[in-house]
């Protein structure tokens, strides 16, 4: 396959009249890396992956590969492979004529032609389908077909823009795991988008969360779920419960916040005497007093909803810093919580995250 990319983005914005798709977006790929575009609907994902793929024009900024600008460069003339939601697959032609498509566009000689087809239908495990048409494939059959058709031209990058939202949930998961070890195999730089947050963590080897058309954080998924910098990631990348008050006190690494009348303590330098701190406090962080467990951080309250999920244990509870959503692992648990009865939550300086808000 193709060498390895790095691609970066500088700056580059694109504006529809006074509506701002990006603002003033700058990152960078490094080679090989598998680079997910994470964020709701509207905040831009699909107008970046364009940009980059050459068929949207940046307002503003700078697109390089290795360095060399290519913004200017019409789409076929950037070598990069795409893969759409819905597969646009040519339903008349067999799957070996659509994954020679690109091939037949760019005049490469028949022979080869021959052998590159043959090659990616190996390399997505579909070496016997290539007189089938489309329509005679599964949905997760047909994605293969698409990835070949994106791959046999040797692109210097693969992109991808919500790939898997039309399949169902089961086999959506068959094809993570799989799209994965196509990326770990052929080692290309894939750049992902998605809106759902558990496939941007489970796949990626970084993530970068948009919103309105900018980058609010980028880093490796387990920066991001135990680091968010602000709110609105920390709500975006899994559920968290949020405690607002203002420091009290500082000693050292931690300070102490009062949070409707209570005192908490937080890891976390920087917060001065008086300043209003957001406090992010994931679920499975919380933990029920009496199980064993004395964390610092204590706060009564009654039990206002009580489910059981298999794995795990999910808890709302009504106290006086608000209602708090807890999960439990069902191994760590023991008797279980009754509707309407007291209970104490509990957490560690260290298990809440000190966040912007946004
Ligand atoms: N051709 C266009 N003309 C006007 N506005 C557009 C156009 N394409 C996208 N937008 C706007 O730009 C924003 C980002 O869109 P898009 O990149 O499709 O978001 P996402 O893929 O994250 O859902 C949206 O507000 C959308 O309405
Ligand atoms: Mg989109």
């Amino acid at each position: 396959m193709a060498g390895l990319r790095a691609l970066s983005l500088d700056r580059v914005s694109k504006h529809y009249g006074p509506a701002r798709a990006l603002d003033d977006v700058s990152l960078t790929v490094a080679g090989g890396e598998f680079l997910t575009l994470l964020g709701p609907s509207g905040s831009g994902k699909t107008t970046l992956l364009m940009s980059i793929a050459g068929f949207v024009a940046p307002t503003g900024g700078r697109i390089l590969l290795n360095g060399q600008p290519i913004q200017h460069l019409p789409p076929e003339r950037r070598n990069f492979g795409m893969v759409f939601q819905g597969y646009a697959l040519f339903p008349h032609l067999s799957v070996a004529r659509n994954v020679a498509f690109p091939l037949e566009v760019r005049g490469t000689p028949r022979a080869e032609i021959a052998n590159k087809v043959k090659e990616a239908l190996e390399l997505v495990r579909l070496g016997g389908f290539a007189d089938r048409l489309p329509r005679q494939l599964s949905g997760g059959q047909q994605q293969r077909v698409a990835l070949a058709r994106a791959l046999v031209f040797a692109p210097h990058l693969l992109l991808l823009d919500e790939p898997l939202s039309a399949l169902d949930r089961k086999l959506r998961a068959d094809m993570q795991i799989e799209l994965k070890s196509f990326h770990r195999q052929i080692g290309l730089t894939f750049i992902y988008v998605t809106h759902d947050q558990e496939e941007a963590l489970s796949m990626s080897d970084r993530v970068a969360i948009l919103r309105e058309g900018k980058v609010l954080q980028l880093g490796a998924p387990t920066d991001l779920y135990e680091r968010p910098a602000t709110r609105f990631v920390a709500e975006f990348l899994g559920k968290s419960n949020f405690l607002s008050g203002t420091v009290e006190r500082r000693s050292g690494e931690s300070f102490a916040f009062r949070c409707n009348g209570l005192l908490f303590e937080q890891q976390g330098g920087e917060s001065p005497v008086g300043a209003s701190v957001l406090v992010a406090l994931r679920p499975e962080r919380l933990r029920v007093v009496g199980d064993g467990s004395q964390p610092r951080n204590q706060v009564e309250g009654t039990t206002a909803e009580f489910s059981y999920l298999g794995t795990s244990f999910h808890l709302l509870a009504d106290t006086a810093i608000g209602r708090l959503a807890v999960t439990i692992p069902t191994w760590r648990h023991g008797a279980s919580p009754v509707v309407g009865g007291k209970i104490t939550l509990g957490w560690d300086p260290d298990a809440s995250i000190r966040v912007e808000d946004d």
